[in-house]
């Protein structure tokens, strides 16, 4: 009997998803890249999202080396992660406690540029005639590679191979190499190599408040340039700020007779130029290294020598050796995160290029984290918000435990900054983290979907006690997580209140839970029902210490001055937590005033008035029950535990049709949600418009930044809801079952040291034990030992109907 066929490989030719027809596939359908056979303008700028590569510490968008003609919303960029530029918000009506400055992520000057020439007449994409094109970003070499073949106006056909790489070695490193061969005529080739600080951005919509606006002008002062015969370097100064960012080239050719023309500059862009005596059928090769390196003022010598040494590096290892080290990173990344899917190569490719995407981009050094929008694109300003804790980090957790402690380290490094912003929203302890941020200041300017959302602070604490309970790294609880835990559960009871109207309920009134589409309410189901698990996990942390390392656990309350006082009242509170619910719908009502609004006639909302953010004015849409996002629904899978199903079911049945789903957000958990409920197709549907949602551009505006959270949900969609994966007792627990469209389908999952392959096939279920020695685990409810080396076969129950 066949468990699980072989992992796909190779292209599939078919022009349209084969698991959803209503979404025409933009890109051909390749479980293992993403790729392009042709140049066309229609999907430019959304080209240069998904092909953008990055290593968390870097991102570069996926244009062209010589820029693109015809396209307005091009838009350049090559960012850093976690440094940024602070631009003081003007408000024309100002409150107290407002937001004062946002954060802009810093992009720094275009080191990609390559301009061709041949007998004046530049190679400009977009214009120029093409008799080939081929481009393609391969998810297991992380290496964008492009074939094509020009025809100049004066009939000469050239072929241009290039390939790219940010890579994963070295986090400073950009590299490219970039092969021009004469393909029938001998003669002369201009080649013009640069790097540019004055790149504009694209003509990317102003209205849309998801469109960041980031420009290098603005951000960056100029300090310093160096021109060389093969290199250049400027040194920036991020503006108002105390960074400096040293980028610096260096290049060279090889394969031909090449002169070395004097090097080119003008404001803001230098370049070496060169040119090539080629033969007919003669080829030659610019390999062009790039490094990227920043600091404090002050430290810029120490910067340049850095960014030499990376590029000394480069040059004594080669291309080819990054383009290995790239394919070796990734393979160890897949030996753990591979989700596969038998019998769907689009939803197969979905899955890759969302995971894909996810590692590229999250920030692995306890420095910085995972942008919204990751490192694809200006979107919401490369802000971070809580997609963090409660999307991309269960599937760190799950997938690449190291990464996911880093992006908790990266939440402890701005505790000060939410010790802050505590103090200045008025409580006088504890610690509120920033609604969206870079730095740590909160940078939300629009505090009813902003500051409001204090459900972060759950989000944070909900993420560690995960990361916790799947490693046990009590070093980390120890060092960070204990007085993150504390410092951000004293928030609730500086806004909750023991509430004698609702029978001495602790209520926490005037917050903002995920969905958007309601604001400033009283009692918001999610946010209680986390904020009880943020104080259940405080205390329960404490008792740990407690018992086990008493030295420690004082140091930590002396060192924030914690009473034992405040452990009993956040004991006191979860018990006491009021969570709204309706008798005669038996249902949990969103808010107090949820159910008393009216409903928005959802039916009768034509297409174009979609997103409703984008239509309406906020008050319009406060005033009705909408939501832009699952919200209790939410709460019913992330606390799956602390709900009876039939609650679950009436919850979803009444909340489901009344969202919008207008934030990418949603649709992974409600998929997760209807997986748990026996509502196979509808999780189904959710989960392919999750898979595929930026491959596709399902919601229109991928053209500037993935979505981070989505992608990351989609892992969630297959692991907790296909594969019913949940935490019981101490052991991973699953409950799996075969979508009827697919064959198979496989996921791995880290716990407690083990690394666990689960292949779920039509008939039976494979555990594979790939890491440790040993793993207990439950199948369907049955608890079952896994050894090294012995896979078990397990039944799978039928469950869908
Ligand atoms: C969602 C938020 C999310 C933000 C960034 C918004 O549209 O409503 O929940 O944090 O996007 O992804």
């Amino acid at each position: 009997m066949r468990i699980f066929s072989k992992p796909f490989h190779g292209e599939f030719a078919v022009s349209h998803s084969s698991s959803d027809t209503k979404h025409e596939a933009l890109f051909p359908i390749d479980p293992w890249a993403i790729q392009q056979k042709e140049l066309s303008l229609k999907h430019a700028t959304l080209a240069e999202t998904v092909f953008a590569q990055a290593n968390g510490y870097m991102g570069s968008r996926g244009t062209f080396e010589e820029g693109m003609e015809g396209n307005p919303t091009s838009t350049e960029g090559t960012y850093l992660n976690g440094v940024f530029f602070r631009e003081k918000y003007s408000y024309p009506e100002i409150a107290y406690a407002f937001a004062t400055h946002n954060n802009k992520m810093i992009q720094v000057p275009n080191g990609k540029l390559i301009e061709l020439s041949v007998d004046g007449e530049r190679f400009v994409p977009g214009k120029s005639q093409l008799s080939s094109f081929h481009r393609s970003l391969d998810f297991r070499d992380g290496v964008l590679e492009r074939k094509l073949r020009w025809k100049t106006e004066s009939g000469k056909e050239l072929e241009l191979a290039s390939r790219r790489l940010v890579s994963l070695e070295n986090q400073h490193l950009l590299a490219l190499q970039y092969t021009v061969t004469a393909l029938d005529f001998d003669g002369k080739i201009e080649l013009k190599s640069g790097l540019d600080a004055s790149y504009g951005v694209g003509d990317l919509d102003p209205s849309d408040p998801r469109v960041g606006q980031l420009s290098i002008r603005e951000s960056l002062e100029q300090c310093d340039q160096a021109l060389g015969e093969n290199s250049l370097a400027f040194s920036h100064r991020v503006k108002d700020g105390d960074v400096v960012i040293r980028s610096a080239c260096r290049q060279s050719l090889s394969g031909a007779d090449v002169q070395t023309l004097p090097s080119s500059e003008e404001s803001s862009k230098i370049s070496n130029c060169y040119v090539i005596n080629l033969k007919k059928g003669q080829s030659v090769t610019l390999t062009k290294y790039l490094a990227y390196h920043h600091g404090k003022v002050g430290s810029e010598s120490q910067l340049s020598k850095e960014a030499e040494q990376s590029l000394a590096k480069a040059i004594e290892l080669g291309f080819d050796h990054y383009v290995d080290a790239q394919k070796e990173k990734l393979k160890s990344f897949w030996d753990s995160a591979e989700v596969n899917i038998d019998g769907d190569p689009a939803l197969a490719q979905g899955m890759h290029f969302n995971l894909f995407h996810i590692y590229q981009s999250v920030g692995k050094d306890g420095r910085s984290n995972i942008a919204a929008k990751g490192l694809t694109g200006p979107g919401y300003d490369g802000h971070y918000f809580w997609d963090t804790e409660i999307y991309v980090i269960p599937f760190l957790v799950y997938s690449y435990p190291e990464i996911a402690r880093k992006l908790l380290e990266f939440r402890y490094s701005i505790l000060d900054k939410a010790r802050e912003r505590a103090r200045q929203m008025s409580h006088d302890k504890g610690a509120l983290f920033a609604w969206r941020t870079i730095g740590g200041e909160e940078c939300s300017a629009y505090f009813p979907a902003g500051t409001a959302q204090y459900h972060i602070n759950a989000a944070v604490a909900y993420a560690t006690r995960q990361y916790l309970d799947a490693t046990q790294d009590w070093d980390f609880i120890k060092q960070c997580g204990a007085e993150m835990l504390w410092e951000t559960a004293r928030i609730w009871m500086g806004i909750g209140h023991f509430n004698p109207r609702k029978d001495g309920k602790f209520c926490i009134c005037e917050v903002t839970g995920p969905d958007e589409y309601s604001a400033m309410v009283d009692n918001n189901f999610y946010t209680n029902a986390m904020a009880r698990q943020h104080l259940r996990t405080a205390c329960e942390v404490a008792d740990y210490l407690k018992a086990n390392d008493q030295d420690r656990y004082n140091a930590i309350k002396e060192q924030i001055g914690l009473d034992e006082s405040e452990l009993e009242s956040w004991k006191k509170a979860a018990d006491r937590m009021y969570l709204p619910y309706d008798d005669k719908l038996g249902i949990n009502p969103q808010d107090d005033t949820f159910l008393d609004k009216p409903k928005w006639d959802l039916a009768n909302t034509p297409d174009e008035k979609r997103p409703l953010l984008i239509h309406f004015h906020p008050l319009v849409i406060y005033r009705h029950q909408v939501l832009k996002q699952t919200d209790v629904v939410l709460a019913m899978v992330l606390l799956g535990e602390q709900f009876e199903e039939e609650l679950k079911r009436r919850n979803f049945e009444y909340y489901d049709p009344l969202t919008t789903h207008d934030s990418t957000l949603s649709t992974s958990m409600n998929s997760v949600a209807c997986s748990e409920l026996g509502l196979y197709d509808k999780a189904y549907s959710y989960f392919t418009d999750t898979a595929r949602m930026d491959l596709d551009n399902r919601h229109g505006n991928t053209d500037y930044g993935l979505h981070a959270a989505c992608m990351a949900g989609s892992w969630m969609t297959v692991v907790m809801g296909f594969g019913g994966m949940r935490i019981r007792g101490e052991r991973p627990a699953f409950d799996p079952y075969l979508p009827k469209q697919w064959k198979g389908y496989s996921f791995s999952v880290c716990y407690r040291g083990g690394r666990v392959k689960v292949e779920v096939g039509a008939e039976q279920v494979r555990y594979t034990l790939q890491q440790g020695s040993e793993m207990s685990i439950t199948h369907h409810g049955k608890a079952i030992n896994i050894k090294a080396n012995q896979p078990t076969t397990e039944p799978l129950l039928a469950k869908q109907r």
